[in-house]
């Protein structure tokens, strides 16, 4: 009697922790990044795309030219953040790229300076998106996009070019 009671209790134990289990998985789901918006008016010049090999050149080595940093494949202006990302500062390292992967996981290691966010849980795609639009679309002036996102924006960036050069 004592052991089947004692085998109901571990029965009950192990459902409510599927249950909980469950939940949070559903909780957590999946995250999808959202998209970018383009919001240049008529008149603004037209956004500048750069290859890796071109926004490299704005990496804060040279002091006579601006500080670039691309996020999901915007491309900002963050020179007034030089006491952030200026040579020899804390992030300097996520200049003159597309540091999204160390952006989303908060990761100065040199594997996390990419583009590539594959792989990422759903809360650290969150911080991305929550980094990108709280940060630097808040903070820094967009300059352009990258190349590797042309394909995937293709008609936004037709009508973009016709809008600003109208
Ligand atoms: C001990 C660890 C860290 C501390 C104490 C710290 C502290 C801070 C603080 C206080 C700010 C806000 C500064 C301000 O707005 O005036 C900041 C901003 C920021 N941190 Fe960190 N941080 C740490 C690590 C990291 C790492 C590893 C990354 C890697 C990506 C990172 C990326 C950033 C970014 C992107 C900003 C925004 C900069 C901007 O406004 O342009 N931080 N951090």
């Amino acid at each position: 009697m004592a052991l089947r009671s004692h085998a109901t209790i571990n029965m009950k134990i192990c459902l409510k922790l599927l249950t909980v289990v469950c939940f949070s998985v559903l909780i957590k789901g999946e995250y999808q990044l959202k998209d970018l918006e383009f919001n240049f008016k008529q008149g603004d010049p037209p956004p500048r795309i750069f290859t890796a090999e071109q926004i490299a050149e704005y990496d804060g080595s040279d002091p006579k030219k601006p500080i670039y940093m691309a996020v999901k494949g915007v491309v900002f202006d963050v020179s007034k953040g030089i006491n952030f990302y200026g040579k020899g500062a804390s992030y300097n390292a996520l200049v003159g790229k597309d540091s999204s992967r160390g952006v989303a996981k908060m990761s100065l290691e040199p594997e996390d300076l990419t583009h590539d966010i594959s792989g990422l849980e759903p809360d650290v795609l969150k911080a991305l998106d929550d980094v990108f639009q709280g940060t630097y679309m808040a903070k820094y002036p967009v300059v352009g996009y990258m190349d590797y996102i042309l394909d995937k924006y293709h008609d936004k960036f037709v009508q973009l070019k016709e809008k600003v050069e109208l």
